[in-house]
């Protein structure tokens, strides 16, 4: 039994499950990492940010950042209290809070009991990944509630565990995703309750397997003994959206949802990698067998895959795209290529997995049949070479020695014995929409050159993730071959590496993109607006102390591709992490996630802290991206 579940990290709990080996015979260290790499040479030869990068790329730099006239706003200072901060000239306002009704037949919010056990009716919880849909003439909003704050949803039981099949079931429901219809008008923004659009997807929906694993006997269970059909969508972190307008919602760390009531149980090849264990974090194998692992010992192999969702039809079944790999999904950054495949760019958080991408078989023609447009291609993983080139390789009967099937199920496998990169845990990708690059944010990885990932893959620093223990976190990019994305090769370049030259002078300083004025750690959420500037989301260390001292709360940055530049744009509530961004069909509006606020957000002291996705505008309702 784990206690105080509710302030471990997925990551930390992962490891209490499956403790790793020590890797007691480390013996490079960053700066020959670095100079393997040839960090600087690599970074002045190619891309946009070189000059930025160049020379000074690893020392300190107390400069304060030169705007370049481009961000449209004067860079705001870091914050350590319990609300919202943005530039002058913009204004923030709550658009939905956890337990806010999408219904009227579901109670106002009772910060008493954190809500009823209408759960399905409300606003979820831990909002993540979204995305706007314009859906004739309505703005429809798709949002991941991506897991549960244990004592804030059953504040009445002890460490907020559940003790009833009732308190499991409000658990469920208050996960997975929303969609809801919203409107501007003369008060701002607003849900609109009650909406034919507004619909809850959580742990019980109903959804369709598809795509390679469909029906294999490792998804089959007794409720299922087809392996097509499942019940629910788990730990829901980011999203994406297709030129076909529909929602992809990614499943994370779907692991931590099963356990076994037998503790005798000897766990099947496969649960290792992906951190599946006797216990699970929020104790649902005791009322509901469905993730009680003595019971149902398949229905695991049942999650960790992207979601497809039409939110403009309320009554369609999701879809399981087994073909994008199963790994704890970051976010699905779609793409069409110039030879007109689509290519879904997929990042595995967790410290040493791997940077994917699925490259259809088929082209995209709109208007055109899309139904197994996902269903149907290659999945890639990434191989970074020092010499800033890269390629994908195919994950294939050929390439791994294991079947089509196996590879989207034990996707991890497959990636370990092609030799694919370690990566410092690949969490959002994003494309630049006018420039044909892509970007990952590695947010950090306190384990890189300490402990091999949960594959026993090495993890030694590597020349795009250098730095040994990586607290800080780095971005790298991409610019595909032929502009190409669905081509097998690229090369890369870091776009940043986060730091703090006021506590360091070595390569923990950051690179010299990161100035006194920008500190921040831990890059995580990113989206580019259709300018190509890059915004850049934080779910770092808050304390403001120690290696973190100056960087304060999280917060929203802006980064210029071409000159490099970095400046802070929003700061969040003390505790919380700012996650998941999208712009209104008009662009005059910026919808943000607030996750896990540990401060009284945003209803005042005295009540319950609650996850919400508010919006940004400019005082004069320009455009603002
Ligand atoms: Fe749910 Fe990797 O963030
Ligand atoms: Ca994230
Ligand atoms: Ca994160």
């Amino acid at each position: 039994m784990v206690e105080n579940r509710d302030e471990l990290s997925w990551d930390d709990w992962d490891e209490l499950q499956s403790p790793r080996p020590d890797e007691n015979d480390f013996d490079r260290v960053v700066e020959e990492a670095l100079t393997r790499r040839g960090f600087l040479g690599g970074v002045l030869a190619f891309g946009s940010g070189a000059a930025v990068m160049g020379a000074g790329a690893l020392m300190p730099s107390g400069a304060k950042a030169v705007t370049s006239g481009r961000f449209g706003f004067n860079p705001i200072t870091v914050a350590t209290d319990a609300t919202v901060h943005v530039p002058e000239g913009y204004n923030w306002q709550i658009l939905a809070r956890w337990g806010d009704p999408l219904f009227s037949d579901a109670p106002v919010f009772d910060h008493a009991t954190g809500g009823d056990y209408k759960s399905d009716r409300v606003f979820g919880e831990n909002t993540d990944g979204m995305e706007v849909f314009e859906v004739d003439g309505h703005q429809v909003i798709a949002v991941n509630h991506e897991y549960l704050n244990l004592r804030l949803n059953l504040p009445q039981n002890e460490g907020g565990m559940p003790v009833s099949v009732l308190d499991v079931q409000k658990m469920q429901n208050l996960q997975g995703v929303t969609v809801m219809e919203v409107t501007e008008g003369d008060r701002g923004w607003d849900v609109v309750v009650d909406s034919p659009f507004n619909r809850r997807i959580h742990h019980n929906t109903a959804m369709r397997i598809a795509g390679p694993a469909a029906g294999h006997d490792l998804l089959k269970t007794k409720a299922d003994p087809y392996g097509v059909e499942v019940l629910g969508t788990m730990n829901n972190c980011g999203a994406g959206k297709t030129p076909w307008g529909t929602y992809l919602t990614c499943e994370e760390n779907f692991n931590g949802y099963f356990g076994s009531t037998d503790k005798d149980l000897v766990t099947p090849v496969g649960f290792d990698r992906y951190g599946i264990g006797l216990d699970s974090r929020y104790d649902y194998e005791k009322f509901d067998p469905r993730y009680d692992l003595s019971i149902t010992p398949n229905e695991p192999n049942r999650f960790g895959y992207i979601v497809e969702i039409d939110p403009s039809k309320p009554d369609s079944r999701p879809v399981k795209r087994t073909a994008l790999g199963r790994f704890k999904h970051e976010n699905a950054e779609v793409v069409i290529a110039r030879d007109g495949r689509v290519v879904v760019y997929l990042g595995d958080d967790e410290r040493g997995e791997f940077l994917y991408k699925f490259v259809s078989e088929d082209v995209y023609q709109p208007g055109g049949d899309t139904e197994n447009l996902l269903d149907v291609g290659t999945l890639f993983v990434a191989k970074f070479h020092a010499d800033g080139s890269g390629n994908w390789i195919a994950l294939t009967a050929e390439t791994t020695g294991m079947d089509q099937a196996e590879i989207h199920i034990h996707t991890r496998m497959a990636a370990s014995a092609v030799g694919a990169t370690t990566m410092d845990r690949p969490e959002w990708v994003a494309v630049n929409p006018i420039s044909v690059e892509a970007y990952c944010a590695l947010t950090n990885n306190k384990n890189r050159g300490k402990k091999p990932n949960a594959g026993g893959d090495d993890t030694s620093p590597n020349a795009v993730n250098p730095r040994e223990a990586n607290h800080y976190g780095q971005i790298v990019r991409w610019t595909p071959a032929d502009e190409n994305h669905a081509a097998e090769t690229f090369n890369w370049d870091l776009y940043v590496m986060a730091g703090n030259p006021k506590v360091h002078s070595d390569a923990y300083a950051g690179s010299s993109n990161i100035n006194e004025g920008n500190l921040f750690n831990s890059p995580d959420g990113m989206a580019f607006d259709s300018t190509g500037l890059l915004w850049i989301q934080t779910d770092g260390n808050y304390k403001n102390q120690g290696d973190f001292a100056g960087m304060g709360n999280n917060q929203m940055l802006v980064g210029d591709p071409n000159s490099g530049e970095i400046v802070r744009f929003m700061t969040v509530p003390y505790g919380a992490e700012v996650t998941g961004l999208c712009w209104s069909a008009d662009r005059r509006s910026m919808f943000v996630g607030i996750q896990h606020p540990k401060s009284p957000f945003p209803d005042g002291d005295g009540k319950l802290a609650r996850s919400s996705v508010i919006v940004v505008k400019r005082d004069d309702n320009s455009v603002i991206g």
